[in-house]
């Protein structure tokens, strides 16, 4: 049982749809599968942008994101308060932008006023872009996009691009309204899909910014697969079988509406920070900024690779740990894409039935399932 966040839970339609044979990428069959999966990622990003797919992880996306509309010696914005956003600043120094950093310690927010004034400060325009990581993964963070994106916009000219792999399809990152400009996300995360698909949507403006942007690429060229995607196939040889899943995973989505998703990762997140709270387990990230897809815990005096390991083998649930300096430190509870009440009663469940066991008595038997139960009632 996947609690991890990502590769996520792969609903059956959508196992069921990859395990047929591959069928040729330069078909009507396939273009007509291509076509629906195209109107639908529009209709997941509520855009009417380019959303286009490229064969790879996030990481191939996020690369393509920069590569594309960035050149070499640019300075950009980049939101640093996690191991994605941190990647994001190791990118672009790889691809020699002029990168500067706004962090935050890991499991806060990144701070808002911080990109207002450096935003209102660069009355040259010299910042091309600002790269947020809207959910970063690695510690249950969501950042304020919709505020920072506000001081993007005031101040014009930069693009705003943004990490959605564990926001997109998990919370509201409504890229026409917000005017976003590229964004990036994954197929193992709140699409359901296994690994194997990155995605990236593109604003006209960003398209714009294509033009004179100078730095080398060839498979990750983004204008090829804005080409082909209008005649509904793809410029090189696509998974076909993972692109086949996502048919099916979309369509789910569609018929739970976009309304509902958001409503039922919000309710998931409240009832595993219930269950969390009522083991008297410490949670990592506030309230305020707490999110949807993933809930971290970072228990006092409990060895969190023990739980971890005891998880596994008393009932094949994984939970994520920490990442870099949060190894060790705490866990995280994936609770994004194909997920359910039930799959949040029994992790609590069988983490109260671990903890005795690890020596963690602090809270009355039955406290976590009954709070967890208490919030999805
Ligand atoms: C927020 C975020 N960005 C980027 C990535 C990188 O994606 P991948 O591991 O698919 O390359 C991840 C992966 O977990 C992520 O959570």
């Amino acid at each position: 049982m996947l609690m991890i966040p990502g590769p996520t839970a792969v609903p059956e339609a959508a196992l069921l749809a990859s395990a047929k044979h591959p069928i040729g990428h330069r078909t009507r069959e396939f273009s007509e599968i291509m076509e629906e999966v195209i109107q639908n990622l529009k209709w997941l990003h509520q855009t009417e942008n380019d959303v286009l797919m490229v064969t790879g992880s996030g990481t191939a996306a996020m690369e393509a994101a920069m590569i594309n509309f960035l050149s070499s010696g640019d300075r950009i914005l980049v939101g640093c308060n996690g191991k994605f956003g941190n990647r994001w600043a190791e990118v672009g120094k790889i691809f020699g932008l002029n990168v500067e950093t706004i962090t935050s310690p890991w499991g806060k927010p990144l701070d808002t006023e911080t990109f207002y004034k450096k935003l209102h400060a660069d009355t040259n325009k010299q910042i091309k872009a600002v790269i947020i990581t809207h959910n970063e993964t690695s510690t249950g963070v969501v950042n304020d996009l919709e505020t920072i994106n506000h001081s993007v916009k005031a101040q014009g000219q930069a693009l705003i691009i943004v990490d959605a792999v564990t926001s997109l399809g998990a919370m509201n990152v409504p890229v026409d309204s917000w005017g976003l400009d590229v964004v990036v996300s994954a197929s193992q995360k709140g699409y359901m899909v296994p690994p194997g698909l990155g995605f990236v949507a593109v604003s006209p403006k960003a398209w714009e910014a294509y033009k004179t942007a100078k730095l080398p690429k060839f498979y990750l060229d983004l204008d090829k697969y804005r080409q082909f995607t209008t005649q509904n196939t793809t410029p090189f040889t696509p998974p076909v079988n993972l692109i086949m899943a996502l048919q099916a995973s979309l369509r789910m989505m569609k018929r739970e509406g976009l309304a509902s998703v958001f409503a039922r990762h919000q309710r998931l997140m409240d009832a595993t920070r219930a269950g969390i709270k009522a083991l008297n387990l410490n949670l990592f990230a506030e309230d305020e900024c707490a999110s949807p897809a993933i809930t971290a815990v970072a228990p006092s005096n409990i060895d969190v690779e023990r739980i971890r390991a005891l998880m596994s083998k008393r009932f094949d649930i994984a939970l994520a740990g920490g990442q870099n300096h949060l190894k060790g430190q705490i866990l995280r509870i994936g609770h994004l894409g194909f997920v359910c009440d039930r799959d949040i009663i029994t992790c609590i469940a069988a983490l109260e039935a671990v903890l005795p066991e690890l020596g963690w008595n602090n809270f009355t038997p039955g406290a976590g399932v009954a709070a967890v139960w208490a919030t999805l009632k």
